[in-house]
């Protein structure tokens, strides 16, 4: 059988089709340490290029650094005091550090042969070294996403709401949370908690409006 006719396509279409950005949220929830861990573990289950995993997470969650954050989040002020907590994805432009090790514990758990891993990783390291920074940081961007659009479907199989907040003064980001703000770039923050209303309604362009069949 197909494992894909295993899955439940319905509770993942609602867990879809239900996620709305949520601005106010449960003052009295907290979300523990636990249970972050395993929405970020599960959402890190999000592909990437070459699998080097160039996404970086701040929690925010304690008074003194939400306070920190909301002097850096214009008009969200909301979202930052309001929810469990606030996720600042970050990219790691020196994503090349992690080469060696991800795919050595591959090896080690036995995904990969020892051969096919010096392999790759010489492939690797060479196609990148000739990456151009901008490519590097494209590569970052596109990787990050991808996995924060993961930790929010992610929490929302979880019970809790997120809104992803890109007003933020990004160039103070890192270096407000001791990041070396030359290596990490900042991506998106992520507030995540119980809802406390249901957001709003958007509209979606029409499939055949924004797509070409060839
Ligand atoms: C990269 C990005 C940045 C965003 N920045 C903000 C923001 O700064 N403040 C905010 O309230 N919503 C922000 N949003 C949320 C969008 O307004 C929202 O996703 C969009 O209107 C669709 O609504 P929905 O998320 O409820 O489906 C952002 C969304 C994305 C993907």
């Amino acid at each position: 059988m197909n494992q894909a006719s295993t899955y439940n396509k319905e509770a993942f279409l609602q867990v879809l089709h239900d996620r709305r950005s949520i601005r106010r949220y449960d003052e009295s929830v907290k979300i523990s340490k636990e249970e972050m861990t395993e929405i970020l573990a599960s959402a890190t289950k999000a592909p990437s290029s070459v699998n080097l995993q160039p996404w970086r997470f701040v929690v925010i969650e304690s008074p003194e650094a939400k306070a920190k954050l909301a002097s850096l989040a214009w008009f969200n002020q909301r979202q930052v005091e309001t929810s469990s907590a606030v996720i600042a994805v970050f990219g790691d432009l020196q994503n090349l550090n992690y080469l060696e090790e991800i795919y050595s514990k591959a090896v080690e758990l036995g995904m990969m042969p020892q051969d096919v891993k010096e392999q790759q990783v010489t492939s690797i390291r060479s196609l990148l070294s000739g990456i151009s920074e901008q490519g590097n940081r494209d590569s970052v961007m596109i990787d990050s996403g991808l996995v924060s659009m993961q930790i929010m479907l992610t929490a929302k199989a979880y019970g809790y709401d997120t809104n992803p907040i890109g007003g933020f003064e990004k160039d103070k980001i890192a270096e407000a949370f001791d990041l070396d703000k030359n290596r990490y770039v900042p991506v998106m923050l992520l507030s995540i908690g119980k809802a406390l209303d249901n957001g709003h309604q958007s509209y979606r362009l029409p499939v055949e409006q924004i797509t070409e069949w060839k």
